[in-house]
């Protein structure tokens, strides 16, 4: 079977049926198209067949025989593209699982509508899943792409203003300029971090006692007033979009680890406990996407935030969340604009559990088998958000899941505050109910 393939003429000699995702990915090792849930529903595999956006997975690969496909390989053979220029100055990607899909649907949208509308930017983007919530860098590079291409915004390196302000080395600093005491920065451009630990280990410590004192039982015995309300969350799935899957090579001489992880060091140790290998014979290669979602962590960090929501209550009930604001206390600022991103996705992640999230369970199954029926927020879905650092010289705490806890207190009291009613049961819309 011929196919053309960004360009070029490919054979493919195989079953007329196989998915055109895997001809993509294992017949011509075209990694950038991603699987996450094989059934059309998260969009991460999407690629352009002649020249619309369509699955890559519920493609068959005698569907595009004769037609062109285009993948991000292809796709980044043009890195002046404005979308992938509004990419990088927006600095969208946060694991990066879904982006393929996302530049190639907006590159589609901006080749069709120049001058989109929000409306139009997110019902184009809605198809495509970010667990890491990284919606509103996606819509601001969307209209910076389109700004670009309408020839009012010229290509900017970078937008994360904290590090295009890093002051230069000044003249006869040999060492060139130092950061902060974990990030150096050499006359030669090297860049030098000292930390333990390479991995985003992150941890909240929400719904552990800080503070343990007095006597409760008297203490309610004793007050005019008390105030009894029973709050009910669901069980949750993380729902990452990368299959939780690792390849591990065991030799008797050393052990390689292929795998995309945000804790190198984790699954270092972890391999060296299974095998009883020394540390300078286990690698692990982490992939050039994915690893993110938070699900491969350690907790070894503490950080607190606090948010407000700003609703919309429809007359029948409907609710949108159009705005959030979040003051987040890390500690010391390494990369502001990174941090900013982390927390924007987890505020973004957790309103998927505040919103709709919920594992339910039958004869001891779980009766949620994919992104069908266990809904994440989209891009449609997405509200503005804003997020403030508290000024501090503690050392850094880490980012990202201190967003989560948050929100669905942050919406629940936005909600009382528009109607007077207050929730207690997780989630606010549950699939079945939405
Ligand atoms: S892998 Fe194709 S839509 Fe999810
Ligand atoms: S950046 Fe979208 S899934 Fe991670």
């Amino acid at each position: 079977m011929r196919l053309n393939v960004n360009g070029e003429e490919r054979t493919f000699r195989g079953a007329a049926d196989t998915p055109l995702l895997w001809v993509l990915r294992d017949t011509l090792g075209l990694k950038g198209t991603k699987y996450g849930c094989g059934v059309g529903v998260c969009g991460s595999c999407i690629v352009l067949i002649d020249g619309e956006p369509r699955h890559a997975c519920t493609s068959r690969v005698d569907e595009v025989s004769g037609k062109s496909v285009v993948t991000i390989e292809g796709f980044a053979r043009k890195p002046e593209h404005p979308v992938i220029q509004a990419w990088i100055a927006e600095q969208v990607p946060q694991c990066g699982y879904c982006h393929p899909a996302q530049v190639l649907t907006a590159a589609w949208l901006l080749g069709r509508h120049p001058h989109p509308s929000d409306a139009e930017i997110d019902n184009a983007l809605s198809p495509v899943l970010c667990r890491c919530g990284s919606y509103p860098r996606i819509r601001r590079a969307v209209r910076r792409a389109a700004e670009m291409l309408a020839g009012k915004a010229r290509h900017s390196p970078c937008s994360t203003a904290a590090l295009c302000a890093l002051p230069a080395a000044g003249p006869g600093d040999a060492e060139g300029y130092v950061f902060n005491p974990w990030v150096r920065i050499a006359r030669d451009g090297t860049i030098t971090v000292v930390i333990d630990r390479s991995e985003m280990g992150q941890g909240a410590i929400t719904g552990l006692a800080a503070r343990d004192e007095g006597d409760v039982a008297r203490a309610l015995k004793q007050a005019s007033h008390v105030v009894e309300a029973l709050y009910e969350t669901p069980y949750l799935a993380h729902a990452t979009m990368e299959p939780m899957n690792c390849i591990a090579e065991v030799r008797d001489d050393g052990c390689d680890i292929w795998a995309g992880t945000q804790a190198q060091e984790g699954a270092q140790r972890r391999t060296m406990d299974l095998t009883g290998l020394p540390r300078e014979r286990v690698r692990v290669h982490t992939t050039y996407l994915g690893g993110g979602f938070g699900r491969r962590l350690e907790s070894d960090f503490v950080a607190e935030a606090v948010q407000v929501a700003e609703v919309s209550v429809a007359e029948k009930g409907a609710l949108r969340v159009e705005r959030v604001v979040c003051a987040a206390d890390c500690g010391t600022l390494i990369n502001p604009d990174a941090a900013a991103a982390q927390m924007e996705g987890g505020i973004i992640f957790g309103l998927s559990a505040a919103l709709h999230g919920r594992i339910t369970l039958h004869h001891g199954a779980v009766m949620q088998s994919s992104f069908e029926d266990y809904p994440l927020v989209t891009m449609r879905d997405a509200p503005e958000i804003e997020v403030h650092f508290v000024n501090s010289r503690h050392a850094p705490g880490g980012v990202g899941e201190p967003g989560v806890p948050p929100i669905a207190p942050a919406v629940a009291n936005a909600v009382f505050a528009a109607t007077g009613r207050r929730i207690r049961r997780l989630p606010l819309f549950a699939p079945a109910e939405s």
